[in-house]
């Protein structure tokens, strides 16, 4: 078989799994503001939680292109679930890229199992696109590090059991900052205010406080004043991954939209056959392909060792600027119905807004792209 086939195989395997498993609970999830770890696990036995990670380690060996393939095909069901499984996965890829090897052996096998769930700490209420501002502190101490400081908007907060959490060590600026393995359940570590989101409902997003926590010497990740250069790594690649998840939330929406206005009769005719909707699902279906071929391209050059922090990011801008086009569109097409949760289309639309805001704005991608650039026509 093919790497193309296999990974054929794997996503309908995939896309089967979340239709008798997921799709069934989203509306009332959704509605709810409800996660249910045991799907998540569900996700991990199928294989699903360490798909990039090397098998050593419990991973699939699989490459970046297989996951994103699987979390596009996990967000046509659930966007919720597709982002605490790319989250997680962004914790795996950190500690197995900067961790040592007692950490790897420590934290990776009950991550890439999908026992338990990785979660990532940067943001603070003041300190969001300007992430090097952060001011959650860790004091050296004999053995370790005292934290104080709350983190904001942390995906999974609360459910996960492995947290990056990035803190001032030394001066101002991004040289200041280092990045710790803090586990749940450590002295000092709580969780502060649940979010009420418009989308990612299932999803849940909490503040982590942090009142002299002691984090120990062995879960700093490389050295004092490297963390700065861990988050934006992982971002790098969880960009890819969010954009891997707008595509999915576009196709599913222009599917959805696609069935709908071929079985709707208004004028004695599918409204499907108006050529004012032809055209408007036309542009979302060359949206929707575009898109996907960029987060392609971007994961093939992770496969070949030549990430690149500029394709990463038109890779999130792109497919995500696209999911909130495309789900909006789908809404329309679905006239009032689509407004009302009878059908799954509103739900994707909010779903799609803040893969807009999540991993860096997409304003935070233009300056990415921008400085790459200037850095390439500067040579
Ligand atoms: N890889 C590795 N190291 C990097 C890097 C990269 N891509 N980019 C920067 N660095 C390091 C470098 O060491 C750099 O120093 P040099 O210039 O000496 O090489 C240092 O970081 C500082 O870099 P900058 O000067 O570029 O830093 P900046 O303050 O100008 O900020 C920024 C750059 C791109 C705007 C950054 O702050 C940023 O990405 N902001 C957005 C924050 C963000 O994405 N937050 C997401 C929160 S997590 C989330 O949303 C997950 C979730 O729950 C779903």
């Amino acid at each position: 078989m093919s790497d193309l086939e296999l990974r054929e195989e794997l996503c309908s395997n995939l896309a089967k799994w979340c239709e008798a498993n997921i799709e069934p609970h989203m509306e009332h999830d959704d509605a709810e503001g409800k996660f249910r770890l045991d799907l998540f696990q569900g996700l991990g036995s199928q294989g699903y939680a360490g798909i990039t990670l090397p098998e050593a380690y419990g991973g699939a060996g699989l490459s970046y292109l297989d996951y994103v393939a699987a979390l596009e095909t996990i967000a046509k069901y659930s966007v919720a679930y597709s982002v605490t499984l790319s989250v997680s996965s962004m914790v795996q890829t950190i500690i197995n890229e900067y961790g040592n090897e007692k950490q790897k052996q420590k934290y990776l096998p009950k991550l890439t199992s999908g026992e338990e769930i990785g979660a990532f700490a940067l943001s603070e209420s003041h300190s969001g696109s300007d992430a090097a501002s952060l001011k959650t502190t860790a004091k050296k101490t004999e053995g370790g590090y005292i934290l104080n400081g709350t983190k904001m908007w942390i995906t999974s907060a609360g459910v996960a059991k492995t947290y990056i959490v990035m803190a001032r060590t030394g001066g101002e600026g991004a040289k200041g900052v280092s990045a710790f393995i803090v586990r749940d359940g450590d002295k000092g570590f709580t969780y502060g205010k649940a979010e009420k989101k418009m989308g990612w409902k299932a999803s849940p997003t909490r503040e982590l406080v942090f009142e002299n926590c002691f984090v120990s010497e062995e879960n700093l990740l490389l050295k004092e004043g490297e963390g700065f250069s861990v988050a934006m790594g992982g971002l790098d690649r969880g960009r890819i991954a969010i954009g891997s998840i707008g595509v999915g939330c576009a196709q599913r929406a222009l599917d959805e939209a696609i069935k709908y206005s071929l079985g709707r009769v208004q004028f004695r005719q599918p409204i499907f056959d108006f050529q004012g909707l032809q055209f408007m699902m036309s542009e979302m279906a060359c949206e929707v392909e575009a898109s996907r071929l960029l987060v392609q391209r971007a994961a093939e050059l992770v496969d070949q060792k030549k990430s690149s922090p500029k394709l990463s990011s038109m890779a999130k801008m792109k497919a995500t600027d696209t999911a909130m086009y495309v789900t909006t569109e789908a809404v329309q097409i679905h006239g009032g119905v689509g407004y009302t949760s009878e059908y799954p289309v509103e739900r994707f639309m909010r779903d799609a807004k803040v893969l807009q805001i999540v991993e860096g704005t997409n304003q935070i991608q233009k300056v990415v792209i921008a400085r790459q650039l200037k850095k390439e026509y500067s040579l």
